[in-house]
């Protein structure tokens, strides 16, 4: 059995990730494909503490975040990521070290320094799929959920973390408009898929 594929999720806040993800495991499956999928800010110890103080509308310390959040990902990757890879499964994420590059890159961290940190340990993406829609829609689709903003979700730091993922420029980065209807965007995703399968 080959190792399967590793790919990857990103975009600001309430660009309808999961939705997507959801639709694309439905789709493999379909394809004979076993598909494991998962998020990170995980819900383990470390994830939580990052995820908690957002939630109560004040973030860590930036450098804080960045410990936390390697240490969670350490853990996901030898924990879940590895193992369904070396199975042979696909494993769709919901945000991974790429999410660090932009979010913690727009708090003010060397973009480069953190790929570098991240890659040390963690697996490169196969495809990571940037789904890309302008902030204000996104925010509005935060709100329509029908919850309060936690401290990520602000538009001018949503400003600078779309900003770094448009530099972003790895053979495996995908950018996909995600502002038409859920199945356009599926479908521009399906496409992309078809040089992993
Ligand atoms: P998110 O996927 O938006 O969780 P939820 O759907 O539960 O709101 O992730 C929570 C926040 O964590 C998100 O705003 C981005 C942030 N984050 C980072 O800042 N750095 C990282 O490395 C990761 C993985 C997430």
């Amino acid at each position: 059995m080959g190792r399967g594929k590793l790919i990857v999720f990103e975009g600001v806040d309430g660009t309808g990730k999961s939705t997507q993800i959801g639709l694309l495991k439905q789709y493999l499956e379909e394809q004979g494909k076993e598909v494991v999928t998962s998020f990170e800010p995980t819900h383990g110890e470390w994830g939580r503490r990052v995820r908690a103080a957002a939630a109560s509308g004040q973030r860590l310390e930036v450098q804080k975040e960045v410990e936390y959040l390697l240490r969670d990902r350490r853990e996901h990757v030898q924990k879940v990521i590895l193992p369904a890879l070396t199975e042979g499964k696909w494993v769709l994420l919901d945000r991974y070290y790429p999410s660090m590059m932009a979010y913690q890159g727009a708090t003010g961290e060397d973009v480069e320094e953190i790929r570098r940190r991240n890659e040390a340990f963690a697996p490169a993406p196969d495809m990571a799929i940037w789904l890309d829609i302008p902030v204000q829609e996104a925010l509005r689709r935060v709100q329509n959920r029908g919850r309060e903003k936690d401290a990520f979700e602000q538009a001018n730091f949503l400003e600078a973390v779309a900003r770094i993922y448009a530099t972003m420029d790895t053979p495996w980065w995908r950018r996909i408009p995600a502002v038409g209807e859920v199945m356009e965007t599926q479908t521009l995703i399906r496409r992309e898929m078809i040089t992993c399968l």
